[in-house]
């Protein structure tokens, strides 16, 4: 926790649920964007970051793939959020991923809204997916349990605006906050090599403000950071809390999930980077000799 005066923040919002439920499609509606219908076979592949603004305040969303290949991309949307998305497509019901999602938001300690989804089709049967949450104990107030279920469908938009009204709802109790007066800190989303852009980062600012020509660090990784890209590619000048950026200037790739923190120079960041090298070095000879 860093010191300093804490104020409110805007909400993390992840979308979670089975293959193909629809979590893309319904951050598409929201946004107003069409990401779903460009994606190769229509399965997502990495964790997307989008800020949407609203009237209830800005929320921060982060679409992860449902595909069960995913796992570790899953758990860690799930650690970095304040409020999980549980889509569930109500003509499939309860699937793996469902009950891998419910795991991921437990272990978090995040609490759940859940999007009854594709209500448009005839098959839907919202009763269905209400009994089969309710046996993995994700239960609706009108069971006595406390967990919204909102019927929807990314597809018309239906009940969209009572899904968002929820999670404000649940953000708004949670009383988020946040440091702006501190080094900017944060946390790795994802990351690959770019072939003209050298190493692309995606970070979620968790605290301070993070802006071009900072210095930072990033698990055995640093950099002065070169530019700030938001969602849509457009050159930003900072990041505050809850909102997420694509850094360019980094040394190489760190890993999702790795914690990322403005230094004062670039002195002192080589200096802390050779220490982690230094250890992960020592480990991994360790290792060997075990
Ligand atoms: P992964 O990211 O691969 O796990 O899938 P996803 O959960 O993001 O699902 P996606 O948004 O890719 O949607 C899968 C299919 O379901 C697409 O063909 C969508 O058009 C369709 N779909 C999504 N939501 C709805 C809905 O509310 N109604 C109907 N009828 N179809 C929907
Ligand atoms: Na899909
Ligand atoms: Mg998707």
């Amino acid at each position: 926790e860093p010191e300093g005066a804490a104020e409110p923040r805007s909400a993390v919002v992840t979308i979670m649920g089975h293959v193909d439920h629809g979590k893309t499609t319904l951050l598409d509606y929201i946004r107003r964007a069409k990401v779903a219908s460009g994606e190769a076979g229509g399965i997502t592949q990495h964790i997307g970051a989008y800020r949407v603004p609203s009237e209830r305040g800005d929320l921060t969303f982060l679409d992860t793939p449902g595909h069960e290949a995913f796992t570790a991309m899953r758990a860690r949307g799930a650690q970095v959020t304040d409020v999980v998305i549980l889509v569930v497509a109500a003509d499939d019901g309860v699937m793996p991923q469902t009950e891998e999602a419910i795991k991921h938001a437990r272990a978090a300690g995040v609490p759940l809204v859940v999007a009854v989804n594709k209500m448009d089709r005839e098959e839907a049967n919202p009763d269905r997916v209400k009994n089969e949450l309710v046996a993995r104990e994700v239960v609706p107030e009108e069971f006595g349990g406390d967990v919204q279920f909102i019927p929807c469908s990314a597809l018309n938009g239906q009940g969209v605006e009572a899904l968002l009204e929820a999670v404000a709802l649940q953000a708004e109790l949670l009383e988020l906050k946040a440091v702006r007066d501190c080094p900017a800190s944060g946390v790795v989303v994802e990351s690959s090599l770019d072939r003209g852009r050298g190493p692309v980062a995606t970070i979620l600012v968790q605290n301070g403000v993070l802006n071009q020509g900072d210095t930072i660090i990033s698990g055995t990784e640093f950099g002065r950071v070169r530019a700030l890209l938001d969602e849509r590619g457009d050159r930003v000048k900072s990041a505050g809390p809850s909102t997420p950026v694509v850094v360019l200037g980094l040394s190489g790739l760190p890993e999702a999930g790795d914690e990322v923190l403005a230094v004062e120079d670039e002195r002192k960041a080589r200096e802390l980077v050779d220490r982690r090298r230094e250890k992960s070095r020592d480990k991994r000879l360790q290792a060997q000799k075990a």
